[in-house]
């Protein structure tokens, strides 16, 4: 049986294109990752206004049989938003196509107070983002998780048998935790009346470092396994403790907790 036989080409093309849309949206993951690898929002910066195609290759050394796959990058890393295209008086008297950051690439500077570049890095980590080849096996599985199938072991563990991973996975989970800033700049309010919170799946503690820089009076349980905070030492007013959420948390009047 033909099932569009009923359809007109132009409808048929309609449907091939949201195929080819979804094959290809990697890509856009793909391109952000060539940014983040050859640190080309650091290069924008540096120059200190916005840059030509010629100039960002010379300071990569791109060979010249990859200058025009650089702009192709570039251009389509523009439409999604991480530059702007402007054009710039070149020394030859010519006009020529420069890229300038948005807020979006400025979120990827290293070394600035909410730098993306971490958390980014980590989603978009082979080994980490290759567990989503597996979601129709998962679907099927009664029992084991995403990252059971595609790396053998729960995530945690996983962790903790790879210290550098969990340094990694550690600093990403921070940088993203700086976002909250912002949140409790305007937000405030919600803590009031509050003495103490336990923060589970804490982490390394960033999220609470923040409230207490706040609430300076605030008592913060910053909580998470036992191999992840073993190294973390805390203040006076902040306390690192190990454990496993499943079997029992330490008392405070509000907990928080966060679900990527
Ligand atoms: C998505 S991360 C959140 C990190 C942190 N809240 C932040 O914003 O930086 C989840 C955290 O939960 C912790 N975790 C996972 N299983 C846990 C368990 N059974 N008990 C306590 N913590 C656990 C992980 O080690 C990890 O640090």
């Amino acid at each position: 049986m033909e099932l569009l036989s009923e359809c007109k080409a132009s409808e048929i093309f309609e449907g091939q294109v949201v195929v080819y849309k979804h094959l290809y949206a990697y890509l856009d993951s793909m391109c952000l990752k060539w940014c983040l690898d050859l640190n080309i929002a650091d290069i924008i910066h540096n120059h200190g206004q916005p840059i030509t195609l010629h100039h960002l290759a010379s300071t990569l050394q791109v060979p010249p049989s990859k200058i025009n796959g650089v702009r192709r990058f570039m251009r389509h890393l523009a439409h999604n938003g991480f530059f702007h295209i402007t054009r710039l008086l070149h020394d030859d008297n010519e006009e020529k196509e420069a890229y300038a950051l948005t807020i979006a690439s400025k979120l990827l500077l290293k070394g600035t107070q909410h730098c993306l570049a971490p958390m980014s890095n980590c989603v978009l980590d082979p080994t980490l983002s290759g567990a989503y080849h597996f979601l129709g096996k998962w679907t099927l599985e009664e029992n084991l998780t995403l990252f059971e199938i595609s790396l053998g072991t729960n995530l945690w563990d996983f962790f903790s048998k790879n210290p550098s991973y969990l340094s990694f996975f550690n600093e990403s989970m921070a940088s993203d935790s700086q976002m909250v800033k912002l949140a409790l700049k305007d937000h405030s309010a919600v803590f009031e009346g509050l003495e103490s919170i336990v923060d589970v799946g804490g982490g390394n503690g960033t999220v609470s470092k923040i409230i207490n820089d706040m609430f300076p009076k605030f008592n913060c349980i910053v909580f998470d396994l036992p191999h992840v905070v073993e190294n973390f030492t805390g203040s006076n007013n902040l306390s690192f403790v190990g454990g496993d959420m499943f079997i029992s948390i330490p008392r405070a009047h509000a907990i928080l907790t966060t679900r990527k």
